[in-house]
C-alpha cells in the first residue's frame, strides 16, 4: 500500500502542471466570518496554484475559495452577495447547500446575480449544528464557477453541539478540509468538462501539510470536487470516529477506517493524535477499493461495456493517493483527549403519505457510451428554467425513490430539506449513512429510498432544485425543480373577476380554462390532494380559451396548477 502511494506522488510530480519542483505546502485555512451580516464579494484574479504559474481563479473576498461562515442556529442572517466578476457570461448565483431556507433565498439557478449586482437574502438559520457549504449554481455554469474556486464552508453551531466535549477551535483543533481535484489546460488555466482532473487540492493548496496537535482533532470533510468520489482513510488503517454527516450530528460516534464521500457530501470526523508527536500520518484516498461505476474508481464501465473517453488516462482513477500530510506537533492547552460516545437524538420520520419516483437514465438507453457518459435525464426531462417538475404540499412527509438506470454512480442532492435513508437498494443502510443527509450516492442499476418532510417554506412560483451533484451532469440538465405550495393559503379564486377562470367545475370530461391576458404557453399540472402528480403537460395557447380534457381522471377532487411565465395559479377541481 505505502509504496503504491509513493508511486502516485511521483506520478503527480511528473504529470501535473509545472509541478516538477514538488514541495509540501502549508494547508491554507480560509478566514472566518461570523456575526449576522455577511458581506461576500465574488471576484476573480490570479493565483499561483503552482509556484511561478499564474492561473485565473475565482473567489469570495479573495481570489480563491471563500471565507468560512460561522453562524448560530436561530440567528437571522443577511448575506450581501456582490458579483464583481469580470469577463464574459459571469452572472452567477450563490446557493447555501444543505440549509433550510425559503426558495427565493436558496440561490438556485433562478436567483441570478448579474455582474455588478448585489443580492441580499435574509433568512434564519434553522438547521442543527453541522458542516454545510456555499457555491454558485448558475444555469449551465456551476462546474466552471465552482472549479475556478468559488466554494466556502458554513459551520452552524447550536446548544446541543456546544454541550459536547468536542474540538471546536477553528484552525487549532477543528479544521476545514475541502477536497477538490482540478484539471488544467495547456495554458495552465482551470479546465472543465474533462477527465483530466489530476491535481489534488485541499483548501486550494496543492501537496498540503497540516501541523496538528497531539490530541483529538476534528476534520470537517467536504468533497467539493466536480466529479470525483474519495475513499478516505489514514496511514496504516488508523481508525477514526465519524460524528456528523451532511446535516449534522449522528446519534453516536461511529468507528471507521474508510469513509466514502461523493461530490457535495460532508462528514465530520475525529482523529486521535495522542502520543504521535513528531510523527507524520497521511489522509489518503484509497480509490483502488472503489467499485466499478463510481467516478474515481479504476473503471466506469456500463452494462453494455461503454466507458468514458479518456477516463483510464487519469492516473488518480483507481489509485491510492495522498490528500493531506499531517505532522503531529505538541498538545495545546486544554486538549480534547477523550472520544465522545452519544451525540444527539435524530428522529427520522416514519410515515409518508406521498411517494415519488425519480429515474436517472441516459437519453438513449441502447448506446453503450451514453450509459456512462450521458447526457442523462431525470424522469425523461432535462432541466428547464421555466418548468416545474414536481409540486409538494407543505408539511407533507414524502418518500422519494431514486433509481439509477445508468452505468455511473450519481450523487443525488435535494435542496430545502435533510432526509434520512430508508434503504439502499432495498437493503440495510450502512451506519455512516444513517444520519441527516442531503446528498446520496446512488450506485449503477440500484435505487435508494429516502424519507423527508417539506416544512416551513412555501412559494407558488419559485422552485427548489434536485439534481446530480456531478457538476457537469447538473450543467447538462440532470436537474429538476419542485415547488412547495401551501394549499391552505394559495388556492386561487375562480370567478369572472380573475384573469384565469375554470368552468364548469365540477365537470365530467372537459374543463374550460379562460384567460383574460394573452399567454403564449402554460404548463398544467394535475395532482391529487396530497400533491402526488398525475399529469403534467406543456401547452401552446392560440386562443384565450383552452378546452382541457380530464376524462381520464377518476371521480374525485384534484389540484389543477397553471404555470405561466408570470405566475402560478392553483385551483381545486372536482371530476364527476
Ligand atoms: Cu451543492 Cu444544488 O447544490
Ligand atoms: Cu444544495
Ligand atoms: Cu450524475
Amino acid at each position: 500500500m505505502i509504496s503504491k502511494i509513493k508511486f502516485i506522488v511521483s506520478a503527480i510530480a511528473l504529470c501535473a502542471v509545472a509541478d516538477a519542483s514538488f514541495s509540501q505546502n502549508p494547508l491554507f485555512i480560509p478566514d472566518t466570518l461570523s456575526g449576522t451580516v455577511f458581506n461576500l464579494n465574488i471576484q476573480n484574479g490570479t493565483t499561483q496554484l503552482y509556484p511561478g504559474i499564474n492561473t485565473t481563479t475565482f473567489g469570495i473576498n479573495g481570489v480563491l475559495l471563500a471565507p468560512t461562515l460561522i453562524v448560530n442556529k436561530g440567528d437571522w442572517v443577511t448575506m450581501n452577495v456582490t458579483n464583481n466578476l469580470t469577463g464574459n457570461s459571469n452572472s452567477t448565483t450563490i446557493h447555501w447547500h444543505g440549509l433550510h431556507v425559503p426558495p427565493e433565498d436558496d440561490g438556485g439557478p433562478h436567483q441570478i446575480i448579474e455582474q455588478g449586482a448585489t443580492w441580499s437574502p435574509e433568512f434564519q438559520i434553522l438547521n442543527t449544528a453541522g458542516t454545510f457549504w456555499y457555491h454558485p449554481h448558475g444555469e449551465g455554469k456551476t462546474e466552471r464557477h465552482v472549479s475556478k474556486g468559488i466554494a466556502g464552508m458554513i459551520i452552524i453551531r447550536d446548544s446541543v453541539e456546544s454541550s459536547l466535549t468536542l474540538p471546536r477551535t477553528y484552525g487549532v483543533d477543528d479544521f476545514p478540509v475541502i477536497v477538490q481535484t482540478k484539471a488544467f489546460d495547456v495554458l495552465n488555466q482551470i479546465a472543465v468538462a474533462t477527465e483530466d482532473d489530476t491535481a489534488v487540492f485541499v483548501n486550494g493548496t496543492v501537496h498540503p501539510f497540516l501541523d496538528a496537535p497531539a490530541q483529538i482533532i476534528r476534520l470537517r470533510m467536504l468533497n467539493g470536487s466536480s466529479s470525483r468520489t474519495y475513499n478516505f482513510g489514514f496511514t496504516a488503517t488508523q481508525p477514526f470516529k465519524m460524528i456528523a454527516s451532511d446535516g449534522g450530528l449522528l446519534d453516536s460516534a461511529i468507528t471507521l477506517t474508510r469513509l466514502r464521500l461523493s461530490p457535495g457530501e460532508r462528514a465530520e470526523i475525529l482523529l486521535d493524535l495522542q502520543g504521535l508527536q513528531g510523527q507524520t500520518i497521511y489522509l489518503n484516498s484509497f480509490s483502488s477499493e472503489l467499485p466499478n461505476g463510481i467516478h474515481g474508481a479504476a473503471t466506469v464501465t456500463g452494462m453494455m461495456g461503454g466507458t468514458i473517453p479518456g477516463y483510464d488516462l487519469n492516473f488518480l482513477n483507481g489509485a491510492d493517493f495522498e490528500i493531506l500530510q499531517i505532522n503531529v506537533t505538541a498538545q495545546t492547552t486544554n486538549p480534547v483527549t477523550a472520544m465522545p460516545t452519544t451525540l444527539t437524538t435524530n428522529t427520522p420520520w416514519t410515515n409518508h403519505t406521498v411517494s415519488r419516483n425519480f429515474s436517472l437514465a441516459p437519453d438513449t438507453m441502447m448506446n453503450a457510451q451514453q450509459q456512462v457518459e450521458g447526457p442523462f435525464n431525470i424522469n425523461g426531462d432535462h432541466f428547464d428554467m421555466e418548468a416545474i417538475n414536481e409540486t409538494v404540499i407543505l408539511n407533507t412527509v414524502e418518500k422519494w425513490r431514486i433509481t439509477n438506470q445508468t452505468g455511473i454512480a450519481h450523487p443525488f442532492h435535494i435542496h430545502d430539506i435533510q432526509f434520512y435513508l430508508l434503504n439502499v437498494n432495498g437493503g440495510a443502510v450502512p451506519n455512516y449513512m444513517q444520519g441527516k443527509k442531503d446528498v446520496v450516492l446512488v450506485m449503477p442499476m440500484e435505487y435508494v429510498e429516502v424519507i423527508t418532510k417539506f416544512e416551513t417554506f412555501a412559494n407558488d412560483s419559485v422552485p427548489y432544485m434536485y439534481h446530480c451533484h456531478l457538476l457537469h451532469h447538473e450543467d447538462d440538465g440532470m436537474m429538476g425543480s419542485f415547488l412547495v405550495i401551501d394549499t391552505t393559503t394559495s388556492i386561487s379564486e375562480n370567478n369572472s373577476l380573475e384573469e384565469i377562470r375554470l368552468f364548469p367545475n365540477p365537470s365530467t370530461d372537459e374543463i374550460n380554462v379562460s384567460f383574460s391576458e394573452n399567454l403564449k404557453s402554460i404548463q398544467i399540472i394535475i395532482s391529487d390532494l396530497n400533491g402526488q402528480i398525475i399529469s403534467t403537460e406543456k401547452i401552446q395557447l392560440y386562443e384565450n380559451i383552452l378546452k382541457y380534457n380530464i376524462a381520464h381522471l377518476a371521480a374525485g377532487t384534484y389540484f389543477l396548477q397553471i404555470l405561466s411565465e408570470s405566475e402560478t395559479k392553483i385551483f381545486k377541481i372536482i371530476k364527476q
